[in-house]
């Protein structure tokens, strides 16, 4: 099992510490002085798998680094942990609509942030209801991409998001990938919301023999 730090727990990183917790992980949120928004559920519901701690001490001993603020939070959500050496960062981020200021992408300020490029770009392409059951009628499950810069980083990315129960994790590249699943959440929210489908949508990878 693994130690996850968690930074944001809202859609994304609330239910990602959710069904991690329920699948044995150790979960440590990250909570900040001004935090408007109440852990404490989580901690009670999850209370072997869960804490909440200050930024500065989330991180420590944590495997994986998941990072789920606001885009343009990225680079000081990402500096109020501290040392990240030899972590892997999950970014789920987008920052079409809210850049981190001074930088192109989220991975950029997370890596000026820490010096650390070992990020794995995961969870953004989809809304966030599809991590609270990614299962479709027809016995169909959605897909997920990633992309991210060290193979052997990916690797262990992929055995913490399988379990979730997506039909099949795509890896997609390196970082220079970001832009283009970035696209892709653009993609679903002109689904979601232009089209009227709604939110409870997701996509599938079909593959002939
Ligand atoms: N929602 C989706 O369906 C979806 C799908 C794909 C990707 N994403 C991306 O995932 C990220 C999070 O989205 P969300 O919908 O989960 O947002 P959200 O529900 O608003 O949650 C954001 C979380 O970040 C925290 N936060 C705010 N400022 C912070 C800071 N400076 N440092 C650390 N944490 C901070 C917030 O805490 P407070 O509430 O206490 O301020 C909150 O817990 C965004 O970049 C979004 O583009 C979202």
């Amino acid at each position: 099992m693994a130690t996850i730090c968690i930074v944001g727990a809202g859609n994304i990183g609330g239910r990602l510490a959710k069904r991690w917790a329920q699948l044995g992980h150790q979960i440590q949120l990250a909570t900040r002085p001004d935090s408007s928004r109440d852990t404490q559920g989580l901690v009670d519901a999850y209370p072997h798998n869960i804490k909440a701690l200050p930024a500065a001490q989330a991180a420590q001993g944590a495997d994986f680094v998941v990072l789920a603020a606001p885009a343009d939070r990225a680079f000081e959500a990402t500096q109020a942990l501290g040392d990240l050496t030899g972590k892997v960062i999950i970014d789920c981020m987008n920052a079409v609509f809210r850049k981190p200021v001074g930088y192109p992408t989220t991975t950029a300020a997370i890596q000026a942030a820490s010096g650390n490029d070992r990020i794995v770009k995961c969870f953004n392409w989809i809304g966030a209801e599809n991590i609270d059951d990614p299962t479709y009628p027809g016995g169909l499950a959605a897909d997920m991409l990633m992309c991210g810069q060290y193979p052997d980083d990916k690797a262990r990315v992929a055995e913490l998001v399988t379990p979730l129960g997506y039909g099949h994790l795509f890896d997609v590249g390196g970082l220079d990938k970001e832009p283009l699943l970035e696209q892709g959440a653009l993609i679903w929210g002109a689904l979601a919301y232009g089209a009227g489908l709604g939110r409870n949508i997701a996509f599938k990878v079909l593959i002939k023999d």
